[in-house]
């Protein structure tokens, strides 16, 4: 079968070498990819927001099976526009994806259908908004509508930031004017905050291994957030049995009848972001694909077939499915360009990349995937914030991580950074 993978992240080319090890899988093609994904298939320069040019291509080239990476194109509907010529795409329904394409929506939905979520008051009036924030006098989170490439949530402690808040989203648009049409201001919720994933195929669901992703920039989690600067996989101790148990019953089950009942029933990689509260699990958010670099640390310790799952989910069969996880430690190391999650340089020159990526997984080896590189006469360069995603399995945390930072070593560029803790919290939670 020919594969097409939507997407040009370290996430899209850890899908890609995870696909690439399916004996299913003849001809990969990758929409845009990177110069990572190039060395395992062929990459197809249509943007991921065409989805006219990309189901053509789909058409043309054969392709069975359709794996989406990022969540614009499924927010703009590709599964549906594929669905309609016949062709299998991997992700949810415009319908949806609505989950992490508006927060307006996603609220209303958790109140429909009885989720715990934090308490919420939505508005579509700057001076309404105001108000009531006035009124509270008190931290408040301040939500845009819409997508906002992670940037559209303000945690205020205080009323002047969620006026601010209110003004960047509402008053300068700063997040386009549809996104900032309608906010959502809701309580701050206490505890600890993790991801669960599930791949889902419409009514059944079945849980990942726990992955841990650290967003702030420096280690010890100080600094401004970013889209991730490692993960990795499992993470002992992160959620009791109890908590997991609840998580199940009050939030993945109702998630799922509730969409299935809505007629919007949810196939592809379910992401939910939650808070662990005294009161129990609680949505802070949904997002409708795997995180990166999360995806990065779980392809490494998948073992079952990814073609085979993926499929399960497009034909509603996921419960003959088993995950099978390698049980050592996967991290994932992403090494950023200086100044990120602010301004950075692009194009500067990347050496030291190991000379060969291994096949397969394996424990001895280092895998590098791309994420933001290009290029330019053979020399490869940087072209974003998050540059690579360093990846090592090992039977343990410290050899996982021994193994990742010496390729992390190795690899040269102006102003290269990373955190040096990644996989560290385990030890913190085990002294808690
Ligand atoms: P979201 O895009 O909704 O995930 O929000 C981004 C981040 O803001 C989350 O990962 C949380 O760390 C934080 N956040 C969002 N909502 C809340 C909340 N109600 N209480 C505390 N933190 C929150
Ligand atoms: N690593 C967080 C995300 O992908 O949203």
């Amino acid at each position: 079968m020919n594969v097409l993978v939507i997407g040009n992240g370290g996430r899209e080319h850890a899908l890609v070498w995870k696909l690439k090890q399916s004996p299913k899988v003849e001809r990969i093609f990758i929409a845009p990819g990177n110069p990572g994904t190039a060395q395992l298939g062929t990459n197809v320069p249509i943007a991921v927001e065409d989805l006219e040019k990309l189901a053509q291509f789909a058409v043309e080239n054969q392709v069975g099976l359709t794996v989406v990476g990022p969540e614009v194109p499924l927010t703009l509907g590709i599964v549906d526009e594929f669905k309609r010529r016949g062709l299998r795409a991997w992700g949810p329904s415009k319908a949806a994806a609505n989950l992490e394409g508006s927060k307006v929506a996603m609220k209303e939905f958790l109140r429909r259908h009885n989720i715990p979520t934090a308490a919420f008051k939505i508005f579509n009036k700057a001076a309404d908004a105001h108000a009531y924030i006035t009124e509270v006098d008190g931290p408040l989170v301040v939500k845009c509508d819409g997508l906002a490439a992670g940037k559209g949530v303000t945690v205020a402690k205080t009323a002047d930031e969620a006026h601010a808040a209110i003004d960047r989203i509402m008053v300068a648009h700063e997040f386009g004017a549809a996104a900032g049409r309608q906010v959502v201001i809701e309580e701050i919720l206490k505890g600890e905050e993790i991801s669960v994933f599930a791949f889902c195929d419409g009514r059944n669901a079945v849980l990942l291994d726990y992955v841990q992703d650290h967003k702030q920039v420096h280690d010890g989690d100080e600094g401004p957030n970013t889209g991730g600067m490692g993960a990795f996989s499992p993470v002992p101790g992160l959620v009791r049995q109890k908590d997991e148990d609840e998580m199940v019953r009050r939030i993945l089950v109702p998630t799922m009848s509730g969409l299935l009942h809505e007629g919007r029933p949810y196939v592809g990689l379910l992401y939910m972001g939650l808070m662990l509260t005294d009161g129990g699990p609680k949505v802070i958010e949904y997002n409708v694909r795997f995180g990166d670099p999360e995806c990065q640390a779980l392809m490494l310790r998948l073992k079952t077939d990814l073609v085979t799952v993926m499929e399960a989910c497009l034909d509603g069969t996921l419960d003959t499915v088993d995950l099978d996880w390698h049980p050592g430690v996967g991290i994932c190391v992403t090494l950023a360009s200086g100044g990120y999650p602010g301004k950075y340089p692009s194009d500067v020159p990347i050496s030291g990349l190991p000379a060969t990526m291994p096949a397969t997984t394996t424990t001895d080896q280092a895998v590098v995937f791309h994420a933001g590189t290009k290029e330019k006469n053979g020399q490869l360069l940087t072209a974003g914030g998050r540059v690579l995603s360093v990846c090592a399995l090992g039977s343990t945390l410290d050899e996982a991580r021994a193994r990742a930072y010496a390729a992390c070593d190795a690899i040269q560029f102006t102003g290269k950074h990373c955190r040096r803790d990644i996989g560290k919290r385990t030890e913190a939670r085990k002294a808690r």
